[in-house]
């Protein structure tokens, strides 16, 4: 409408030139023109901002996206544990929507997509395709039977009974619980969220979930055939700022990957590249090397991408810099949730999404554990320097354990055993 206007203004002999040539624009037709300019700003403003009110007062762009309130309400009070903010259930919600939606790949038709046709490479195919698709829990009683699911089962008993309870796919409920779970911990930039998923027809495949046990290769090769460049890998695992282990060590649960497990904070880049001394249970597990703390454990595949010189400039990037990590984390994340979905038939939901607590600029700055110096930075990253920082005061510290949701036992079991469809409210 504004190239009419503009042509309407040529035609009649008064075109807006720039100010260089002041003179071909009559003075008289001004104030007509900032007219019809305004109105067609105003216009356009009120098109771009346009909200819909849901049946129960809250607005959104989209029509479509109300459906997400009652899922949202009901998962904040009743899912996430109220008292432990950023706690185990936010952590089991973050994990499986990583879990389910990896189960995806550009080339290998066992690993993504089914093979409906004799030529597999069309987008046709991938529509059909795993990835973000709920296979995890649909077919959990294969999915969880793999090595790399240990612990899935949590998930599954955690979710389930919500997942029966609304009324969207369950693709779309896992990874909306993984966005709304990054909304309970301070530190995350706002999720974005698409919706609209298509559920799956099939499971994926045992092996395409990285192992902590993976060389650096595997587990890049893995992550590059689901699309994932080695930036947005090392971008995903700021996941691990909120996160720990109850199965690697099986002596031990919940226990923290960083000294702050509830934060999204950039300890967990800085706490990695320190030289290991200790195990927080036994040791000689598999995927397992020792910690710089006690009661904190420290993943193979994380000590490896660290200090592999294909990640560990990328790694330290993230050290005292909140914002890259968390705006990279944002961005890769989102790419993660709409996995082998076609997403010209989603809908944008970002607007349902809360927004995260804020971290303020002296919590998000990272230090050296008490006891630690510069002197046990395992620098890896031939670039740049690692940041110098503050070693905090007082004497070395045993990080607590995360306290584990009793809401993430029940008839799941850790082999997929009674992780049946019927409990997710399917047929
Ligand atoms: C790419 C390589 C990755 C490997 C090898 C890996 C491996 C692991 C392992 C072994 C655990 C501990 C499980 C247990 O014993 O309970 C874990 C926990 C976790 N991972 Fe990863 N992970 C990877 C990437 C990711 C990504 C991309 C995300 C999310 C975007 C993620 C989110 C989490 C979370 C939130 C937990 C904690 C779960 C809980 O506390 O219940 N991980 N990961």
């Amino acid at each position: 409408m504004l190239t009419e206007v503009v042509k309407s203004q040529r035609d009649s002999g008064s075109f807006i030139r720039p100010p260089s040539s002041e003179s071909s624009v009559p003075v008289a037709m001004l104030p007509t023109i900032f007219v019809l300019l305004a109105a067609l700003a105003t216009a356009s403003d009120a098109a771009l901002t346009r909200r819909v009110v849901c049946p129960d007062g809250n607005t959104v762009t989209n029509e479509a996206c109300c459906a997400l309130f009652p899922v949202l309400e009901d998962i904040q009070a009743n899912m996430f544990d109220l008292d432990e903010p950023c706690g185990d259930a936010a952590h089991t919600a973050l994990r499986v929507a990583f879990h389910d939606a990896i189960g995806f790949s550009n080339t290998q038709p066992s690993f993504g997509y089914e093979i409906i046709s004799p030529s597999p490479d069309t987008t046709a195919d991938h529509q059909d395709s795993t990835g973000a698709d709920g296979s995890i829990f649909i077919f959990a009683e294969t999915e969880l039977s793999f090595g790399a699911n240990l612990g899935i089962a949590d998930a599954f008993n955690l979710e389930a009974p919500f997942i029966a309870k609304h009324n969207i796919s369950v693709a779309d409920f896992i990874q909306f619980a993984g966005a709304v779970s990054l909304t309970e911990c301070p530190g995350t930039a706002r999720p974005t969220f698409m919706f609209g998923r298509v559920d799956a027809k099939f499971p994926a495949p045992d092996g395409t979930v990285p192992e902590p046990f993976d060389p650096v290769s595997t587990i890049l090769a893995r992550m590059a055939d689901a699309g994932f460049s080695p930036a947005e890998v090392v971008a995903l695992l700021a996941s691990h700022s909120i996160a720990g282990a109850d199965d690697v060590d099986p002596t031990i649960s919940g226990v923290p990957f960083d000294s702050t497990p509830s934060v999204f904070d950039t300890q967990f880049f800085v706490e990695t590249q320190l030289r290991g001394t200790i195990f927080p249970g036994t040791g000689g597990n598999q995927g397992e090397v020792e910690s710089p703390m006690h009661g904190e454990i420290r993943l193979l595949s994380d000590s490896n991408l660290a200090r592999d010189s294909a990640t560990a400039c990328l790694w330290q990037a993230n050290v005292n810099n909140q914002a890259h990590m968390a705006s990279s984390f944002q961005a890769a994340f989102a790419k993660m949730q709409v996995l082998g979905q076609d997403v010209s038939k989603m809908v944008d939901c970002s607007d349902v999404i809360p927004v995260p607590p804020v971290l303020s600029a002296s919590a998000g700055r990272a230090f050296l554990p008490p006891g630690t110096s510069m002197n046990d930075i395992e620098q890896a990253c031939a670039e740049t320097p690692f940041p110098t920082l503050p070693t905090a005061p007082g004497p070395q510290e045993t990080v607590a354990e995360i306290p584990q949701d009793p809401a993430t036992d029940g008839q799941c079991q850790d082999d997929g055993e009674g992780c049946t469809p019927d409990v997710l409210g399917l047929a």
